[in-house]
């Protein structure tokens, strides 16, 4: 299929189905705020912050402005051996904003990576602490932790592992899944509490199988972002906490998704009260212009890494990970303006103001409309899950995702899902148009 400006020969989309694609293309050529421009001239408002990354709304003049000025003063420095003085300087500020000692940031360029390094950071950690044999790792069953490796293996969504058999990690085990459909199937702002210790299996199973002191760490999103935003049950991280800490065990909380004012609070640790040993950034840390990740490490990890070295040759590289751009000077630099407009327009205590308008919304337009078995809304983001059709599963959320998309609403088809998670700069007008094109969709495609 052709435009007349390009043809779509050659361009083999990610995570989309590629045939159906080029038989109804959406192709954006422009976006300002709320709102892309298609290709066709149609306006489409962005109800899932162009995959939860444009946290600050579409062109934004600070970031973009600081961007044109980094390109002109030091567009790039190579990262090894070497540094730039905005790496140190967005460092610094992720650092601040990050809870307890977690004050080393490790950057790379998305997610993926983030987690890959994450996970290898915790072998070294161990290594250097003389206990190497804590190789295990644990993460949850429709976690989403990227598609390297080493993230597809303590990820837990099917679709994303079933063509990679023997390739994924061996040694790595999976937590239960936190949603309770029947129970849980309707959950507005609040935790949900269960009568069953989701963690006993945990303490009475998984670790004993492998024995505690093989276990290197535990990977889990404070919310499940990816698979539909599901929210943990009462309490639950603050006991993954405990488990981990009695047991000499790494916890990593993958915010690539929760970090930076989803949850209306800087992190999702802030939000649950509760400190990892590293925490996983991405996506809104740059409002999405530009690819930045990073890894924030507690002090402890970072001198343990350090103190290992101590008595070996200075030149001797105490960790051997990195990528060519992480800490692009560009990329920190668009971090650092993205970070500073968070603070000075309050957009994290809007996401958690507007969640509410969102939450509110969702459950009164939704609830009882067909084929609609659970509604969860936490923070500046929500879900809707529809029954599966038989055969078919994620087409009824799919077809609904187009007929929104047709109808000038971007929403994100998970699974049997809908989510919902806006820009922070949303209006009660735009949560009302895109609940109300949802809703439409849904009682169409029954
Ligand atoms: C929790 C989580 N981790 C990792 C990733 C992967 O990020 P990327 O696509 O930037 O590699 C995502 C992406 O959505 C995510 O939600």
């Amino acid at each position: 299929m052709a435009y007349p400006d390009f043809n779509m020969d050659h361009q083999w989309l990610p995570f989309t189905p590629n045939r159906s694609f080029k038989k109804e293309p959406r192709v954006f050529v422009a976006a300002d705020g709320m709102f892309f421009t298609t290709h066709d001239g149609k306006q489409v408002l962005d109800g899932i912050s162009s995959l939860w990354c444009v946290a600050a709304g579409h062109n934004r003049k600070p970031i973009n402005e600081a961007i044109k000025k980094q390109l002109d003063t030091l567009d790039y420095a190579t990262a090894f051996q070497a540094s730039n003085d905005q790496a140190f300087q967005a460092a610094e500020m992720i650092a601040d904003m990050a809870p307890g000692d977690l004050n080393q940031v490790l950057f790379c360029n998305s997610g993926s990576e983030a987690a890959d390094t994450s996970l290898k950071v915790a072998l070294a950690y161990h290594r250097a602490r003389g206990e190497g044999h804590r190789n295990v790792f644990i993460g949850r069953e429709k976690g989403y932790h990227g598609v390297g490796f080493g993230g597809m293996s303590v990820g837990g969504i099917p679709a994303n592992r079933k063509v990679y058999g023997a390739a994924l990690l061996p040694r790595v085990d999976h937590l239960r899944f936190i949603h309770d459909p029947l129970k849980h199937a309707y959950i507005h702002g609040v935790e949900p509490v269960w009568e069953e210790d989701l963690l006993l299996e945990l303490e009475n199973r998984i670790l004993p199988l492998h024995d505690p002191s093989n276990i290197a760490a535990v990977i889990v999103e404070p919310v499940a972002g990816s698979a539909g935003w599901y929210l943990p049950p009462k309490g639950y991280l603050k006991r993954l906490r405990e488990i981990c800490d009695k047991h000499g065990i790494l916890l990593i909380f993958d915010e690539v998704i929760t970090g930076f004012g989803r949850l209306g609070t800087n992190f999702g640790a802030d939000y649950y009260g509760v400190v990892p040993d590293m925490l996983n950034f991405a996506k809104c840390v740059t409002n999405g212009v530009i690819p930045l990740g990073g890894v924030i490490c507690t002090d402890r990890i970072y001198n343990t890494m350090m103190d290992a070295s101590a008595g070996g040759p200075e030149h001797a590289i105490e960790f051997f990970h990195g990528y060519t751009y992480s800490g692009h000077p560009v990329a920190c630099a668009a971090a650092m303006a993205t970070l500073t407009l968070f603070k000075e327009e309050k957009l994290f205590e809007r996401a958690g103001q507007m969640g509410g308008v969102l939450g509110d919304a969702v459950h009164s337009a939704f609830k009882g409309l067909p084929n609609v078995i659970g509604i969860r809304s936490l923070g500046l983001a929500a879900a809707v899950e529809l029954s599966s059709i038989a055969g078919s599963p994620g087409k009824r959320a799919y077809d609904i995702f187009m007929d929104c998309f047709r109808n000038g609403v971007l929403v994100r088809p998970a699974g049997e899902n809908i989510v919902i998670c806006p820009p922070y700069i949303v209006e009660k007008e735009h949560v009302e148009r895109i609940v109300s094109v949802v809703a439409d969709a849904i009682r169409k495609n029954v």
